[in-house]
Order: structure tokens, then C-alpha cells, then sequence
């Protein structure tokens, strides 16, 4: 699983140019689903016939990403934000546009106190004039953090580990599920980091049962975290609250009685902010009850996150269990 991690985690796909990953969880799943289909938007939605409940299980395909916003006379790129981007966390770090291009943040000298945002960085291309920068980029151009995957032993380190663990969660558990008990609808969402945008209109289309996205979350185990009770290497998290979604009982209790039963080690989150997709997946149409199997994660959205192998297996069985429970 961790080379499919890999590949899943070294490809650029920022949200609104899911294509590559796209195509790579198709090529992975495509022996394992019964049909196989994209939405208007890109969602590409795995269907697995096993009953008649509907259950929507969703993983994002996007990253957190910038886009160039402006060129300037001597080459250097300007750019905004995709996502969840923090400046503090840029400088020195490298980024890789959809076609390759790679640059380097630089930030502008600053005045003493001055608040560091995104308008005083840049990201150097190598260009040594705005000719030759336009060679490679455009206004409108996207990228992502360039940084090699890297295996600890039993913890990982990549970028966008938000969410292409999610995503190796869900093809993973495809290629288990063997007597699937209702019928599965894997998506594979995209604009999840601008604001659960994929996951609307997938809902909207499929009209779900029940809705259960697979994501990371936020950890308190480091040096002077902030107090949060989610440990990494401390099993699945069952989401009980966070900014988009109070999960429903019947998918909390759901999740936590298979966790049980099948002696898969799980923890309750509660996340003081943040989101999934499962915030616009329950409010389809008259409301859809679900509930978020999260991966916990240390240093979100920045070049480095880091997941426990632990955790990812403990949720890949979490997610097999609820394909094979018969719902209703
Ligand atoms: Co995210
Ligand atoms: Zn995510």
C-alpha cells in the first residue's frame, strides 16, 4: 500500500486539475468496480453493486495548492492561494506547476513587526525576465508543494497526504470488500479544499443512503499542541463534530459498533475547526445522515504531513466493515 501511496502523493493535482490523480485511481480501481463513471464536474464515482441501500463513501482527489496571479518585469511569480495555504510556511520550500515547472518562495524583506502574508512572497522560477517566465507559466497557472514521499517505518511522511491517503483508503478497501452488502458508491471528489465543492454536486447526482467521507485530521501529540484528543498510532477516528458536520447518531453509532466488533482500534474526534465532504454530502436534498472516518495527522497542509501505517490500516477495515453491513 505504501508504494500506491506514493504514487498517489507525488503527483501535483490542485483542486480544479484533479486529471492526473484522476487517471491513476481509474487505471487502480478499474478491475475492482462494477461501473465506473465521471460527473460534469470530475468527480469520478466507482459503483459497486451489493444491495439496495445507497452508501456514498467520498475521498478527495485535490491538494492545497497557489495559483500565479501576476508575472513581473524581472520573471518572478505572484500568486493566491488554493486552499488552506500558510505563509509562514512557504519560504524555502518548492512547487511544482500541472506541467513540471518547479520554483522556489522567496519573500520580500519585511518591516520589523510586519505580518508575513502571502502578498510579500514570490516564487522564483529560475526565469530571468518575464519572456522567459511566460515560456513556462501563465497567469492562472496552478501548483502544488514539491516534496518526496519518505517512509519511517510505520509512519509516512508526503505532501497532500490531505486527502490521497484518503483516496489509497478507499481503493484499498475496493480491492477487499468481497461480499459488498449495499450498493457502494466510491467517489473520488475534487475542490474539496475550496470548499466542498465536488462532493455537492456528486451527492446531488447519486442520492445517497447514508454519506461517509474518508479524510485526515488534526492531532494534539506534539511538543505543547494544543490540547485535542486525537493521537497518531492511536487506530481510526470517528468524527463526532467539526465545523461543517455534527455526525449523525446512527452513523456514529455504526462506526463505533463495527469498530468494536471487528476489534478495530478507533478513537472520537472532536475538531474545533476544518471540514470534509461529508459537510455537503448531509445536506443533499432533504439531508443525508453521515459521519467521517478520519486518518489522524500531524502538520496538515504543510509539505510534510505524517500518518501512522496503523491508522490507515485500521481505517481501510473500517470502511470494508461498513461496505459489508447490510444497512438500511
Ligand atoms: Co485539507
Ligand atoms: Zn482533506
Amino acid at each position: 500500500m505504501k508504494e500506491l501511496i506514493r504514487k498517489l502523493t507525488s503527483i501535483s493535482s490542485p483542486s480544479g486539475r484533479e486529471e492526473q490523480v484522476r487517471a491513476v485511481i481509474k487505471e487502480e480501481i478499474a478491475s475492482s468496480v462494477d461501473e465506473i463513471y465521471e460527473d460534469k464536474l470530475g468527480n469520478l464515482i466507482a459503483v459497486k453493486h451489493g444491495g439496495k441501500t445507497k452508501v456514498l463513501l467520498a475521498a478527495h482527489m485535490d491538494e492545497i495548492g497557489i495559483i500565479v496571479t501576476d508575472i513581473d518585469e524581472q520573471g518572478f511569480l505572484r500568486f493566491g492561494n488554493v486552499g488552506g495555504i500558510n505563509p509562514q510556511r512557504l519560504v524555502g520550500q518548492r512547487a511544482r506547476f500541472t506541467n513540471g515547472t518547479i520554483g522556489v518562495f522567496g519573500v520580500e524583506k519585511l518591516e520589523e513587526n510586519e505580518k508575513l502574508t502571502l502578498s510579500k512572497l514570490y516564487l522564483d522560477i529560475g526565469a530571468r525576465s518575464a519572456e522567459e517566465a511566460r515560456q513556462k507559466v501563465m497567469v492562472g497557472s496552478v501548483a502544488t508543494y514539491y516534496h518526496e514521499f519518505c517512509d519511517l517505518g510505520d509512519r509516512i511522511v508526503a505532501k497532500a497526504l490531505d486527502d490521497r491517503i484518503g483516496c489509497a483508503i478507499l481503493i484499498e478497501a475496493l480491492k477487499r470488500v468481497t461480499k459488498p452488502q449495499n450498493d457502494l458508491y466510491c467517489t473520488f471528489t475534487v475542490q474539496e479544499e475550496v470548499g466542498l465543492r465536488g462532493a455537492r454536486t456528486a451527492a446531488f447526482g447519486i442520492e445517497p443512503d447514508y454519506g461517509i467521507a474518508i479524510d485526515v485530521t488534526g492531532t494534539g501529540d506534539t511538543p505543547e499542541a494544543e490540547r485535542l484528543a486525537i493521537k497518531l498510532g492511536h487506530g481510526a477516528a470517528i468524527k463526532v463534530k467539526d465545523n461543517s458536520l455534527i455526525t449523525h447518531p446512527k452513523v456514529k453509532d455504526l462506526l463505533t459498533g463495527l469498530a468494536v466488533k471487528n476489534k478495530i482500534p478507533y478513537q472520537f474526534e472532536v475538531l474545533p475547526f476544518g471540514g470534509t465532504d461529508s459537510g455537503a454530502i448531509h445536506l443533499t436534498k432533504e439531508g443525508v445522515p453521515s459521519g467521517v472516518i478520519s486518518i489522524p495527522c500531524r502538520y496538515l497542509h504543510t509539505p510534510s504531513e505524517m500518518v501512522d501505517m496503523n491508522d490507515v490500516e485500521a481505517a481501510v477495515r473500517l470502511a470494508v466493515a461498513v461496505m459489508e453491513t447490510k444497512l438500511d
